[in-house]
């Protein structure tokens, strides 16, 4: 199990503390399936981030599998089976398909390589020994990005926008590829995502607003907060609306 327990990150705006997540306590159950949705800048990538450890803790404990990992570095927290697909991945100058998915997925063996590449919907050969660099498409980094991360086979996968750019016939693909790998490795599965599709194959939705869960259960349970609701209704800034913030 992951647990966030009164987890808290805020940011210095100019002399003054900005609240990104205020506290929030959530228990994330092993082996099951998560969309965290929200509209934009409500936390999610922050909320990833922190558990990855990329951003540090301002207060509060981050727990997996009874272990506090509030202090350990990324390097640690991926050892302890904790991986987070970027919703905008780096791009390495020099580095191939070929070297990423080998050091992630921990084999030479190119046959291996090639089957994780034509897992995520990349299906040329010759890809294999192009650099993830700054010409790949905004498509192929992100196919290479949940790659790695498949590669890995970490207990806990966050997976932040990875249909983002992606073209139409990869993504139920995608999908299934998630499940997948939640159904067959058991793997804790957080996706963040604006897509119905991943929030329909998650066991629970989690709509993230201002920095807090507002609302956590079934898809069909979060349709009625999801339709027909303006994102200006999800909106705030400190204690105000949307609309009182830009009168
Ligand atoms: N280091 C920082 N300094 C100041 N503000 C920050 C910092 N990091 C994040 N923020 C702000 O925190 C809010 C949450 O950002 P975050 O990237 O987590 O949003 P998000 O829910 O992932 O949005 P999106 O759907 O657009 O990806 C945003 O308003 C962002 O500008
Ligand atoms: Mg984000």
């Amino acid at each position: 199990m992951l647990e966030v327990k009164d987890l808290r990150y805020a940011v210095n705006n100019n002399g003054a503390s900005q609240e990104i997540i205020p506290a929030m306590s959530y228990r994330f159950q092993k082996g099951r399936f998560y969309a965290i949705t929200g509209p934009n800048g409500s936390g999610k990538t922050t909320l990833a981030k922190l558990i990855m450890g990329i951003y540090a803790a301002t207060a509060g404990k981050i727990i997996l599998d009874g272990v506090d990992i509030t202090a350990k570095p990324v390097n640690e927290r991926a050892q302890a089976g904790i991986a987070y697909s970027f919703q905008h991945p780096a791009r390495f100058k020099g580095i191939t398909f070929r070297e990423l998915i080998s050091i992630a997925a921990n084999t030479d063996d190119a046959t291996e390589i090639l089957r994780l590449m034509k897992r995520v919907g990349i299906c040329s050969l010759s890809h294999l020994d192009i650099p993830v660099d700054g010409k790949l498409s905004g498509g192929e980094i992100k196919k290479i990005e949940l790659a790695t991360t498949i590669a890995r086979n970490p207990k806990v996968a966050i997976y932040d926008e990875p249909d983002t750019g992606i073209d139409l016939w990869t993504i139920e693909p995608m999908v299934k590829l998630i499940k997948n790998e939640q159904v067959n490795h058991g793997t804790t599965t957080i996706v963040v995502s604006h897509n119905k599709a991943f929030l329909e194959a998650a066991d629970t939705v989690l709509i993230l607003r201002g920095g807090q869960f507002f609302f956590d259960g079934t898809f069909a349970e979060a349709l009625p907060h999801l339709n027909n609701i303006s994102v200006c209704d999800y909106r705030t800034c400190g204690d105000k609306t949307y609309d009182e913030c830009f009168r």
